[in-house]
C-alpha cells in the first residue's frame, strides 16, 4: 500500500497492455504532444546509429519528455539499431525512466503513518480537487502527475507534499493551493 507508483513496472505493463486504438486513454492526449517535439527528435538524431549512446538518449528524451511513450522507444530502437527488447529492458529497469505519463510537475502526497495523524487524507483530497485527478494519474494537460508514497523522512512537518523534488510541510489545503499555483 505504501509505494511510490513510478517504482514498479507492473503499472507499466498494465498501461501498455490496456493501450490499444480501440481502446482510447489518456495516452492519446499525451503522446501527439511527445512526437510533434522537435527537440525530441533532435535528440535521436544526435545519436542515430550509436547503440551505445542508449541510456544517454533515453535520459534526455525523460528529461525533454517526463516519460517514455512506446513510439518513442521503438523510434530510438530504429534509429540507434538497437532491438526494441533491448530498450524496453534498459527502460523499465532504471527508476528514473518512466513508461506511464507523467506531467511536468510531480508532486507526492506522504501517506506516512505521522503524516497521516497529521491531516494527510484531508490533504490528498484537497490536492486531488485542486489538480482534478486521484493519485498515480495526470491531468489532460500534462500539467501535473499524482502520486503519494510512504515516509519522505521529515515528519515533523506533516502533513507534507512534495513537487519537483522541493517538500512543502505542514499543509493546509489553503497553503497547498498557493504552492500548486507555483507551478505552470
Ligand atoms: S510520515 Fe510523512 S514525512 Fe514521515
Amino acid at each position: 500500500m505504501c509505494r511510490f507508483d513510478e517504482s514498479t513496472n507492473r503499472v507499466a505493463a498494465a498501461y501498455y497492455a490496456k493501450d490499444d486504438p480501440g481502446n482510447p486513454s489518456l495516452a492519446d492526449t499525451v503522446r501527439p504532444a511527445a512526437l510533434e517535439n522537435d527537440k525530441i527528435e533532435s535528440i535521436i538524431a544526435k545519436y542515430e546509429g550509436k547503440p551505445g549512446a542508449l541510456i544517454h538518449v533515453l535520459m534526455e528524451v525523460q528529461s525533454e519528455n517526463h516519460w517514455l511513450p512506446k513510439e518513442i522507444l521503438s523510434a530510438i530502437s530504429d534509429r540507434l539499431n538497437v532491438p526494441l527488447s533491448r530498450v524496453m529492458q534498459v527502460a523499465s529497469f532504471y527508476k528514473t525512466f518512466s513508461l506511464t505519463p507523467k506531467g511536468r510537475h510531480r508532486i507526492h502526497v506522504c501517506n506516512g503513518t505521522s503524516c497521516h495523524l497529521r491531516g494527510a487524507g484531508e490533504l490528498l483530497n484537497s490536492v486531488q480537487e485542486l489538480v482534478g485527478v486521484k493519485a498515480g494519474e495526470v491531468d489532460a494537460d500534462a500539467r501535473f502527475s499524482l502520486e503519494t508514497g510512504c515516509c519522505l523522512g521529515s515528519c515533523t512537518l506533516g502533513p507534507e507534499m512534495i513537487v519537483d523534488g522541493e517538500h512543502h510541510g505542514r499543509l493546509s489545503s489553503d497553503r497547498a493551493e498557493e504552492v500548486l499555483k507555483n507551478y505552470a
